[in-house]
């Protein structure tokens, strides 16, 4: 859901580009943010910020408390890939991409899953009508909190205990959210609770109990229930029967992965990291993907689509829905697949097509 188009329209956008080939598919990105603010006399002020493994390498530093104070401050936050090679899993994800949702409080992740005519999907006879759903995934809570420890670690009578932290105030925020988002998209106005309630009988209790009292006051908005096991088995057989679902951090995390590949890979899978009432930052959902790193082969498409997300949020419908047409003509008319490598254009060629879409 996007804010009021600030008044002078002139935006503080933070670059965070990160590892891999974070930084490659940002540059796309800022190409088109510069095409925009030539063609629709928006104004964007840039500022980067070197985070990420190669950063961390050097001196240790994940996200220092100044930085995040500097993030706060500003309009839009834009990221590349966040994950290197050389430094053990689970460090930079957590000190830094994590971190940046935990410290601003972006609650809410949001995916759309949308097949774009002329694109490729692993799912026989499905059209891009079939596949236009969006998930709203709590981004502040739940696995990712953090809560648990081990007890005798490395012997044979260890124990290993992994909390998921749900707050009502958590809960209930995210739900209301997809809500009101289902109600604005105003496309089948249908929500769906993806949970687990047969084996979670707190956590999933607690979100089945706020989703029903919630949809007294969305009378309008019709709702399921799936067992998330279930949910992602209907993700692949009739992905044509979505249109919003709404679910915890962990279980947003992993079908929005079959969201990804459904809709074409994650050379065109963007997501916001949104708080309705502070921060936001958008990022293709794709991760660093270190073998490709410098080649000029990994398609921008994903970090393009994370711009349109920013316009859109931003207010800037009009740039917005300019950037979105440009991209489904270029992966439409242009590229030969949305595959690093395969697209018949490199990942700065990419980008050119895309501006040259959007000005020509
Ligand atoms: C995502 C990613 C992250 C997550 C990883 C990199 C920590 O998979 O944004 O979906 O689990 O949230
Ligand atoms: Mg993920």
């Amino acid at each position: 859901m996007e804010r009021e188009t600030k008044k002078d329209r002139t935006y503080a956008i933070g670059l965070i580009p990160g590892d891999g080939t974070g930084p490659e598919v940002v540059t796309e990105g800022v190409k088109v943010l510069e095409a925009i603010s030539n063609r629709f006399g928006v104004g964007f002020q840039f500022t980067a910020f070197d985070l990420g493994g190669e950063t961390y390498m050097r001196d240790g530093t994940l996200l220092p408390d100044p930085v995040v104070e500097q993030l706060r401050s500003l309009d839009a936050l834009f990221l590349g890939a966040i994950g290197h090679p050389d430094v053990k899993p689970g460090i930079l994800e957590r000190g830094i991409l994590l971190q940046l949702r935990f410290a601003l409080d972006l609650y809410i992740n949001l995916r759309p899953v949308v097949l774009f005519p002329g694109v490729f999907t692993p799912l026989k006879n499905k059209m891009p009508e079939d596949i236009d759903f969006i998930v709203i995934r709590e981004n502040s809570e739940g696995m990712y909190a953090g809560g648990g420890g081990f007890f005798k670690k490395g012997t044979p009578d260890e124990v290993a205990l992994q909390e998921s932290v749900n707050t009502r105030k958590g809960v209930e925020r995210c739900v209301r959210y997809a809500y009101e988002y289902c109600r604005k998209r105003d496309r089948k106005k249908h929500l769906t609770l993806c949970a687990k309630t047969n084996v979670l009988a707190y956590e999933s209790d607690l979100w089945y109990r706020v989703f029903q009292e919630l949809h007294d006051s969305y009378p309008d908005v019709e709702i399921d229930y799936q067992h998330v096991d279930a949910l992602c088995m209907w993700m692949i057989k009739n992905p044509e029967q979505f249109d919003v679902i709404v679910t915890n951090n962990l279980f947003g995390d992993i079908i929005t992965d079959i969201g990804a590949i459904i809709q074409g890979g994650m050379g065109i899978a963007a997501g916001g990291n949104i708080n309705p009432e502070g921060n936001a930052m958008f990022e293709p959902i794709g991760g660093s993907a270190p073998k490709y790193t410098g080649l000029g082969k990994i398609n921008p498409m994903a970090a393009i689509s994370a711009v349109q997300m920013m316009l859109d949020y931003l207010g800037e419908d009009t740039a917005a829905q300019a950037v979105l047409a440009a991209i489904k003509k270029v992966v439409k008319n242009d590229l030969q697949s949305l595959s690093a490598g395969r697209m018949g254009y490199s990942t700065s060629e990419v980008g050119d097509l895309v501006v040259r879409a959007l000005t020509g």
